[in-house]
């Protein structure tokens, strides 16, 4: 769409270095500009602004997502000033403020297919839920769950907060501010039929604490990681190794997937991975 709305207003050669598809995220875009194209902010805006009517406020990446947080810099670029939206997914709204949490619109096949392996009865530790994405489209598909939703982000947990209120959730999404190591030592240990570990940098850190979270007898991680690999085959083969060198309880991984290319050669896997811990 961008590129052929500046058709004619930059050159072919800028026009080349447009990175071809942006976030958006309720009524706002997020775009990234090549440090060439810099000068041009405001047409680039201007243009997301007049073709699509939903988008009411561009903003510009200014940094990657870094720090505990995962949090990215953002620039105000053109229409309303604001990073706070509402984004719907899968039936559910969430209130998103997209300068102090992370949120990936990217997820959203990831969020679904984890909530329709959820049974009835289960309990669900999320060790990294952010504004409660995955936690409320699993409590929204499946009624008789209870979820904790876990974050170390105090305004990622804030509109956990007002997410679950919203979406009719509360009594089944418990929302629990700090570190999940700390969360699951002191409340959430042996608790859990399943465990969602959507934060890749700190998975194998923290797989410990997944297992410490699952009942005595075990349950499903799922395990969220980033590597190299030259084939997506390969990727998904060290992604396997990580589980293997850091489990010592039996295993087996039930499903692997690409949830996405985040650089060249550079993929974000998933595993859901069944664990037994002691036979009974
Ligand atoms: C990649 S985001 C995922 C958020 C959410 N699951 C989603 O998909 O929108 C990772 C989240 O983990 C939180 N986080 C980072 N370290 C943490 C920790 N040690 N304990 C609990 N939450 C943590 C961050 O604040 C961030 O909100």
């Amino acid at each position: 769409m961008l590129k052929r709305a500046l058709m004619g207003i930059l050159n072919p050669n800028e026009i080349s270095q447009l990175y071809s598809s942006f976030d958006i995220i309720g009524d706002i875009a997020i775009i990234k500009i090549p440090d060439p194209l810099i000068s041009k902010k405001d047409i680039i805006a201007k243009a997301i602004l007049d073709n699509l009517k939903s988008v009411k406020t561009v903003l510009r990446q200014t940094s990657p997502i870094s720090g505990i947080y995962r949090i990215r810099e953002l620039e105000y670029l053109m229409g309303e000033k604001k990073t706070l939206t509402i984004y719907k997914e899968h039936s559910c709204i969430f209130k998103v403020d997209l300068a102090k949490v992370y949120f990936s619109p990217r997820l959203s096949y990831e969020r679904l297919r984890i909530a329709e392996q959820v049974k009835s009865g289960e309990k669900v530790v999320n060790m990294f839920g952010g504004v409660g994405t995955f936690s409320i489209i699993i409590a929204k598909k499946q009624p008789n769950v209870t979820v904790y939703n876990i974050d170390i982000n105090p305004d990622a947990h804030q509109l956990a907060l007002e997410n679950v209120i919203i979406n009719k959730v509360s009594n089944r999404v418990i929302c629990i501010l700090g570190d999940s190591r700390e969360v699951i030592h002191k409340m959430l240990n042996g608790v859990a039929d399943r465990v969602l570990m959507p934060l890749p940098e700190k998975a194998c850190e923290y797989l410990d604490v997944a297992i410490e979270a699952l009942k005595p007898q075990g349950g499903v991680i799922h395990y969220y990681t980033e590597v190299y690999g030259s084939k997506v085959e390969d990727a998904i083969q060290e992604a396997k190794s990580q589980i293997d060198k850091n489990l010592t309880l039996p295993h087996r991984v039930i499903f692997s997937r690409v949830v996405r290319e985040v650089g060249p050669r550079w993929y974000q896997i998933v595993l859901d991975v069944e664990i037994i811990k002691c036979f009974n």
